[in-house]
């Protein structure tokens, strides 16, 4: 952060602060009470999130552990790789949820079936384990 007498200002640069080439930026605002969104993964997006107003709760799952994130500063990023379930909910009437993002919006890079991003795990593993050895 940049801050003077006249206050803060952030600067956020592809392939610097932000590990990846910016493709996409979009922001999700105006959420209804109560209203959960995510509920997916991705094979191989890269995300950073920000409540640049407002805040919201951000679950994340490996398929082995689960943290819950609470986004309520803008000076405040979160990194989101790929193979992450997530859920947003509890936004405040005025977040403004900022996503920078590593792809263009591609449906077929999303797993929008929670048993299905399980097993996509799995199988991820699996593959790691057998270049671990050579085969
Ligand atoms: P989705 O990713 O399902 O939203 P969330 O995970 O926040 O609940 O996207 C909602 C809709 O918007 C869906 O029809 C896809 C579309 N969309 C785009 O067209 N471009 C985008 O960059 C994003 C993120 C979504």
């Amino acid at each position: 952060m940049i801050g003077d007498d006249r206050g803060s200002l952030i600067a956020l640069e592809a392939n610097r602060l932000i590990p990846f080439d910016i493709q996409r930026v979009y922001y999700i605002y105006s959420t209804k009470i109560n209203v959960e969104r995510g509920f997916h993964a991705h094979r191989e997006l890269q995300q950073i999130a920000i409540a640049v107003n407002g805040a919201c709760t951000m679950l994340l799952d490996d398929g082995s552990e689960k943290k819950e994130i609470k986004l309520n500063s803008c000076a405040q990023a979160l990194y989101i790789g790929p193979g992450i379930w997530r859920v947003m909910r509890e936004f405040t009437a005025d977040c403004v949820l900022l996503v920078m993002a590593s792809h263009y919006y591609d449906e077929k890079d999303y797993i929008r079936d929670y048993n299905e991003f399980l097993n996509w795990v799995k199988d991820k593993k699996n593959e790691e384990v057998d270049f671990d050895r050579g085969w």
